[in-house]
């Protein structure tokens, strides 16, 4: 038997140029039982606070936007006006070390590895599908691992086995330096190339990404001698994406880092100087804030039916709820990929409990389609169309009838899914989740609820140190009661 023919036209390909075209909100169905939400009688009030409180954000003046003593809105203020020198030296490690390997690892958890992902696998196309092509049609660039973001011993020793007999180096990335999970991701592949490579081969293919003060992570890069890049100080994981956190590993992985931070730049000048009326960024964080307080919506769903921005939506359920959910309050997020999804829990989002809004994140073109061809079948009338079209529909029609069912929908509207989009976009929802966590009167940028996860289970797996807090929970499980385990 002969192998597949795909015809040259069924596949085609838009090729993918800065677009420069701003990214949109529709949001003239959020609202439900037929009444606009700009129809709430809180909508003038609230939207008046949130002009001023982005304006506190920018003068940084408020306990609210501090981690201890430092005020954190460096990823607004400082990030996408990064000097050209900065992006400079990135792109040529990043290109240095691009050229020398065949497979990158990236290693980071939370806010040090999910923007990259996202960006990556958006403006280069989904790893896992990018991963299995040859780097020719991979536009020259290495295969991408992500490391660190579990401990998942079944994910880590297939990673490893698909690196096997290959050149390989990476960015192992960790603000406080100390995160447990991408520390044994790291010392495990330190160690591996190590016993593979010359100590100056390992050294110049190890990057160090990580706080500027010292730290663990630091200090064995200097002893190492790897290159390293500073996470700033006022800057946290999940608003890094923007500074060399993000920024080394896109440009290793091909993104455009010029244009990528040309399109944040662009949307946080938009989110300082359009007015309220026409303004993304403070429009959908009132409308999240009154979706959540006043119509008792205590879920987001943010939806896309294009495979390359799942890892998008995986991004706005840390940014949200790792920024939000702190004494009692805040949104769940969930993530949701139609149309697959739609014949799973679409059924709760149609007619479940009516407590979410749904966010979705449409795009006018996605770079590639494919031509249906579907005569003598029974969707006959669908041959010529193509699949973005039908998909855009389906798309639209769960949005509708959502809408219908109860939930109140806005879309996000991108016009493509080049590197300057993503930069608006992420630049964007920073600041929407900045507002609306203000709105909730929270601090965005801690996460003491992580923070004490990282304790306990520092404790559990025996870090020197922690020997009296572990005999505490171990008397603590010791007074549960055996008759509830069977
Ligand atoms: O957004 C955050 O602050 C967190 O998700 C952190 O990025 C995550 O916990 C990893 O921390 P670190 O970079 O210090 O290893």
């Amino acid at each position: 038997m002969s192998g597949l023919k795909l015809p040259h036209d069924l596949i085609n390909k838009t090729l993918i140029k800065t677009s420069e075209v701003p990214i949109g909100l529709d949001y003239r169905r959020f609202g439900e039982k037929g009444s606009h939400i700009t129809e709430h009688q809180a909508f003038r009030s609230e939207s008046k606070r949130a002009v001023e409180l982005h304006s506190l954000l920018l003068e940084g003046k408020s306990g609210l936007l501090r981690d201890g003593e430092i005020v954190m809105t460096g990823w607004k203020t400082e990030s996408p006006f990064i000097p050209e020198s900065e992006i400079d030296a990135i792109e040529s490690a990043a290109k240095t070390l691009a050229s020398d390997i065949d497979d990158f690892w990236s290693i980071g958890i939370g806010g040090s590895y999910l923007g990259i992902r996202a960006i990556v696998e958006a403006v280069m196309g989904s790893i896992e599908m990018s991963n299995m092509l040859s780097r020719e049609e991979r536009c020259g660039t290495p295969r991408i691992f992500f490391l660190g973001q579990n401990m998942d011993p079944v994910y880590t020793a297939n990673v490893l086995a698909l690196m096997k007999g290959r050149r390989v180096g990476g960015s192992v990335i960790s603000k406080s330096g100390g995160t447990v999970e991408p520390a044994i991701a790291f010392a495990i592949i330190k160690d591996l190339m190590e016993k593979s490579y010359s100590a100056d081969e390992v050294s110049k293919r190890i990057v160090a990404i990580t706080a500027s003060k010292k730290c663990s992570l630091r200090s064995l890069a200097e002893q190492k001698g790897y290159e390293t890049f500073a996470v700033p100080d006022n800057v946290g994981g999940r608003f890094s994406v923007t500074s060399p956190v993000g920024l080394f590993s896109l440009a290793v992985a091909g993104v455009n880092i010029r244009e990528f931070i040309a399109g944040a730049r662009y949307g946080e000048e938009q989110t300082r100087s359009m007015p309220f009326e026409k303004n993304i960024a403070q429009l959908r964080a009132v409308m999240r804030y009154l979706a959540h307080k006043k119509l008792n919506k205590d879920i987001e769903v943010a939806s896309t039916g294009i495979y390359d921005l799942k890892s998008v939506t995986s991004w706005m359920q840390q940014l949200g709820p790792e920024s939000e959910g702190k004494n009692g309050e805040g949104l769940w997020i969930s993530p949701e990929y139609y149309t697959e999804m739609a014949h799973a829990n679409g059924q709760m989002i149609q007619m479940g409990k009516r407590n979410m809004f749904e966010t979705f994140i449409m795009v006018e073109d996605p770079g590639v389609d494919v031509t249906i061809t579907a005569k003598g079948t029974p969707v006959e009338y669908l041959d010529g169309e193509t699949l973005h079209f039908v998909n855009t529909a389906f798309i639209e029609g769960l949005r509708d009838a959502h809408y219908e069912g109860g939930v109140p929908t806005m879309s996000y509207l991108l016009p493509d899914l080049s590197a300057f989009t993503m930069g608006m976009f992420f630049q964007t929802e920073m600041n929407v989740i900045a507002l609306s966590g203000l709105m909730l009167g929270q601090n965005p940028f801690i996460q003491p609820g992580v923070q004490l996860y990282k304790d306990i289970a520092n404790i559990r797996s025996g870090k020197p140190g922690t020997e009296e807090a572990a005999e505490k929970i171990k008397q603590k499980e010791a007074d549960l009661d055996p008759k509830f385990i069977l």
